[in-house]
């Protein structure tokens, strides 16, 4: 888990950070807000406090800043100095070294990567003095998120409204950087649900969201694998930085998978695939009578292909990852799965409670592998994702 001071300043946007500390801790990390003075105007202290669940620091001297994480302490524990909304002011600061107060502070003492989401008036933002700040701070390694156009608090319209929380989580992902553990390998992800068209205009499809898949596909290309995500329909937003390939139905993600199969190091099936699919009509069914029976047909076993296609020499070097979605005797039916799909792990998943596992932010799960069990803790999907490959690697090394 990461440590990042998030610098909030007196701006319109500060109402923002909160949703930026909240996107970092989805992450998996740990947020300590540091705010201006003037930034307590437009958001309460206390709104960060209970979000980071630390105290959070404005004032310099005020009593406790010094005690338990005073300025030097936290500039040499923190893996990121955030700023989200960098003000005018604050950029100047930091340019000419002004440290006057605790914010501009940490930002001299600490060593850790510092990243900037300026939001100000159009007119400031283009003000050579604003310009020549940003391009002093560039010079010193300072990264940035570049502000957007649009309608402004101020009721202009141009360029200069903070960016979007999500992209600037995105951004701070970016420079919190884990151990490139998985360099130079090629992942493959199946991610989501299908659908399975009975007509012309209906299909079957089900729950699944797509968060696992979508998690595990980040993970793996922050450790800087090459990353092929398959996802099926779904409506979240698949990560940046990974190559995507969008499928409907199973026969798609089956075809989609296995033509690219040959040269991963890992598939991993996080795909809640249909089992069946309608016998497709060519014609809307009209209603007629009280009941309508479907005529579904196999669809192909993608992960259980692939096994087989392994066993036979086709992909020599290639892990196999499956998911077990289960409503009873979860392990078992895992390591039942795992051999009858010649997989290397399985990771089980309880989807009869509601609160975790399909189609909701948390997880909890167990690995099966051929030399075991192990239980991951209820966390976010980011966190289950970490603890997946944290298995994988080793598998991936030994193969
Ligand atoms: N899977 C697949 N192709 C299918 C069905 C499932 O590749 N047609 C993969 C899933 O992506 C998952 C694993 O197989 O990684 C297990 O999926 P699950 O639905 O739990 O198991 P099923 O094989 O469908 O077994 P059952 O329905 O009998 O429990």
């Amino acid at each position: 888990m990461s440590l990042v001071a998030l610098g909030v300043t007196g701006g319109i946007g500060a109402y923002k950070a909160v949703e930026v500390a909240r996107g970092l801790q989805k992450a998996g990390h740990d947020v300590v807000a540091v705010m201006t003075q003037a930034a307590t105007e437009f958001v309460g202290p206390l709104t960060f406090e209970a979000i980071t669940r630390h105290r959070v620091i404005v004032g310099q001297f005020e009593r406790g800043a010094n005690a338990d994480i005073e300025h030097i302490a936290l500039a040499s524990s923190i893996d990121l100095l955030l700023v989200a909304p960098a003000t005018a002011n604050i950029i100047g600061k930091f340019a000419a070294g002004i440290a006057d107060d605790f914010l501009s502070s940490l930002y001299l003492a600490t060593r850790a990567p510092v990243l900037l989401a300026p939001a100000m008036n159009t007119n400031m933002w283009e003000h050579e003095a604003v310009q020549r700040n940003l391009a002093v701070l560039a010079t010193r390694g300072v990264k940035m998120v570049e502000p957007g156009e649009g309608f402004l608090a101020c009721g202009w319209t141009g360029k200069g409204r903070l960016a979007e929380p999500d992209d600037i989580v995105v951004a701070a992902g970016r420079l919190l950087m884990p151990a490139q553990t998985l360099a130079g390998r090629r992942v493959i992800v199946s991610a989501g649900p299908t659908y399975e068209d009975i007509d012309p205009v209906r299909y079957v499809g089900n729950r699944s969201s797509g968060k696992m898949g979508f998690a595990l596909a980040e993970e793996c290309a922050r450790r800087g694998a090459c990353v092929t995500l398959v996802a099926g329909p779904t409506t979240v937003q698949p990560p940046g930085g990974v190559e995507t390939f969008r499928v409907r139905t199973a026969a798609e993600m089956h075809e989609a998978v296995v033509s690219r199969a040959r040269d991963a190091d890992v598939v991993i099936m996080a795909a809640a695939v249909a089992d069946y699919a309608p016998v497709r009509v060519s014609q809307k069914i009209a209603k007629d009578g009280d009941e309508l029976v479907l005529r579904m047909a196999r669809t192909p076993d993608i992960l259980a292909d692939l096994g087989r296609r392994r066993a036979a020499g086709e992909l020599p070097k290639t892990l196999l990852v499956g998911f077990a979605a289960e409503t009873s005797d979860v392990v078992a039916r895992a390591k039942e799965k795992r051999r009858r799909k010649q997989a290397d792990m399985i990771v089980a998943n309880d989807v009869s409670r509601t609160d975790r596992g399909f189609d909701v932010d948390q997880n909890e799960v167990t690995l099966v592998t051929e030399s075991g069990e192990e239980a991951v803790p209820l966390g976010s999907k980011a966190d289950i994702a970490r603890a997946i490959i944290e298995r994988i690697e080793p598998l991936l090394a030994r193969a």
